[in-house]
């Protein structure tokens, strides 16, 4: 039975299946034009309601990483929507993770987008999602899509979406790393590897819309294309081997997801995937080796896990 002072959110990891980066813009960012497809690896953010005061605890995968203090994404949302709707109820937000922490899969942009729609219902803001989704935008450039989900194009900084015409399910092996990258310090990487080139506008290929409205998974595989990987390559040479190891196991295509280091292998099938896993996991180039499917929802109430 759902208790009313408390509501659990559900809110998806991403991939970029294409990242396509222009030049550095006036404000630090860069422009993008991208595919995002949100892939079934959740966080769950249980948000109870307190007098005063906004706290967070975080338990599962990679816990240990996350920050607790201010710089939490979760309590920066909190805050956000608070300040926003002038509403001074307190609330505790407890975080259970399912998605690599600094591992290019958006998990605290996820954090974000689940917190503002439990705290939204928590607190009666009674937001719309169009409001919700600016507040989205000025939490980072991928709260967005954590909130809309399935496969959308995004443009601007990533924060500007367009649902994308998408057919089938596909299917994912994700390569964890055992360490981190820090987003900025691969764009910057990115920036000064190409600083020699003049860089065209950035657009996503008719080549993968095209796969996509298909539903077409090999073509999907032959497309899959990130322009950040070389700098995610160049600060973890590590990842060459991974991507090497997960296409000898017969993977579709494979790239490193966003600004890294997890690295996402498409297959033709569960049990493909299942296949290509194996082969990561004996060939020791990376921490966990996960499976997920895709697209899916993005972020949406579900009943606690415990209790
Ligand atoms: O928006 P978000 O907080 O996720 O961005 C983290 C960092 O990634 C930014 O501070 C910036 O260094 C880099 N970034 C960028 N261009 C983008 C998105 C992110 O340079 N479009």
């Amino acid at each position: 039975m759902a208790r009313s002072d408390e509501v659990t959110v559900r809110a998806p990891a991403k991939i970029n299946l294409e990242l396509r980066v222009g030049v550095p813009r006036a404000d630090g960012f860069h422009e993008l034009a991208t595919v995002f497809h949100a892939v079934s690896l959740f966080d769950d953010v249980t948000a109870t309601e307190r007098e005063e005061g906004i706290t967070v605890t975080v338990e599962g995968m990679q816990a240990d990483l996350v920050p607790l203090d201010g710089s939490n994404l979760a309590v920066r949302a909190a805050r956000l929507l608070a300040e926003r709707t002038g509403i001074e109820a307190g609330v505790h937000l407890h975080v259970h993770k399912g998605i690599p922490v600094a591992g290019g899969m958006a998990g605290g942009s996820a954090d974000a987008a689940a917190t503002l729609v439990a705290c939204d219902i928590l607190w009666r803001c009674g937001l719309s999602r169009d409001e919700l989704v600016t507040l989205a935008g000025e939490l980072g450039s991928d709260v967005p899509f954590a909130l809309l989900g399935g496969t959308a194009i995004g443009t601007g900084r990533g924060e500007r979406l367009t649902p994308a015409l998408a057919r089938g399910d596909y299917h994912w092996v994700l390569a964890v790393a055992d360490h981190g990258l820090s987003t900025p310090a691969v764009y910057a990487e990115a920036d000064r590897l190409r600083a020699e080139r003049v860089l065209p506008e950035p657009r996503v290929s008719d080549q993968l819309m095209q796969a996509l409205r298909a539903g077409d998974p090999a073509a999907l595989g032959r497309v899959l294309v990130n322009d950040l990987q070389p700098a995610a390559c160049s600060l973890a040479p590590t990842l060459r081997r991974t991507l090497t190891v997960g296409r000898q196991a017969g993977a579709l295509g494979g790239l490193v997801s966003g600004s890294g280091p997890t690295v996402a292998f498409l297959a033709r099938d569960t049990e493909h995937a299942l296949d290509v896993a194996v082969a990561l996991s004996a060939s020791g180039v990376c921490r966990d080796v996960r499976r997920a499917h895709g697209p899916v929802p993005g972020a949406r109430v579900v009943e606690p896990v415990h209790g």
